[in-house]
């Protein structure tokens, strides 16, 4: 469906893509074997080294343009998005010949209401990565161990878990198309996403 849109796209229209985009993060949500569903987010250390790592998409909400996934909130990624909420995600679908690069600012949830649906939303299995008593990048000795029983609506799991999401404000579309390369991009303006076309 995302082809089919991307190659009936009319060239003169740079606002068309916007659409498409939002297919694409609503399908890397929605299908586990999406190239959307895990992106690379990258923030900013607090001595200004640049971070970037994989995480799983979780929602989309297309109207608002924001996007969201969970994470351990004793991860060096927790603290550095609490300090510096400018965040950037890439994905880059190889079949479809697409990168997608996002902004946005990140706001986080730990003990609220937010958290509390996104743990409930979450399956077992994911749960079971925050019973995990040593925070995310701590030295071992020894090799971790397996993960925890995936039965882990245990309370010091949950007080590990939190949701990230984040209020996109700035999108770039490349697609590597074989009668031309095609590249657009959208700034959040007055509450709207504005599109342009822009040199590959
Ligand atoms: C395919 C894949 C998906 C991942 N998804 C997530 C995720 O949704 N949330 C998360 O916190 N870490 C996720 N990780 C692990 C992170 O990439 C990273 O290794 C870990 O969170 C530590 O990151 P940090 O040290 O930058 O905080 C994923 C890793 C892979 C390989």
């Amino acid at each position: 469906m995302i082809e089919a849109a991307k190659q009936a796209l009319a060239l003169d229209d740079p606002q068309g893509w916007l659409p498409i985009g939002q297919a694409m993060l609503a399908d890397g949500v929605a299908r586990r074997r999406s190239p959307w569903r895990v992106m690379t987010l990258a923030s900013l250390s607090a001595d200004g080294w640049p971070e970037a790592r994989s995480v799983t998409l979780r929602h989309f909400d297309a109207q608002a343009w924001e996007l969201g996934f969970n994470l351990d909130r004793r991860s060096p990624k927790w603290a550095q998005m609490a300090a510096h909420d400018q965040i950037c995600l890439h994905g880059y679908d190889a079949a479809g010949r697409m990168q997608l690069r996002l902004w946005g600012h990140v706001r986080l949830h730990g003990d609220d209401a937010l958290g509390d649906a996104a743990w409930t939303a979450s399956q077992p299995m994911s749960r079971a990565c925050y019973a995990v008593a040593d925070a995310p990048g701590e030295e071992l000795s020894s090799p971790p161990l397996a993960p925890a029983k995936p039965d882990a609506r245990d309370a010091p799991a949950r007080a590990h878990f939190g949701a990230a999401r984040v209020a996109l404000n700035r999108l770039d579309m490349l697609w590597l198309r074989v009668e031309g390369h095609v590249r657009v991009g959208a700034y959040l303006e007055n509450g709207a996403m504005q599109a342009r076309w822009l040199s590959v």
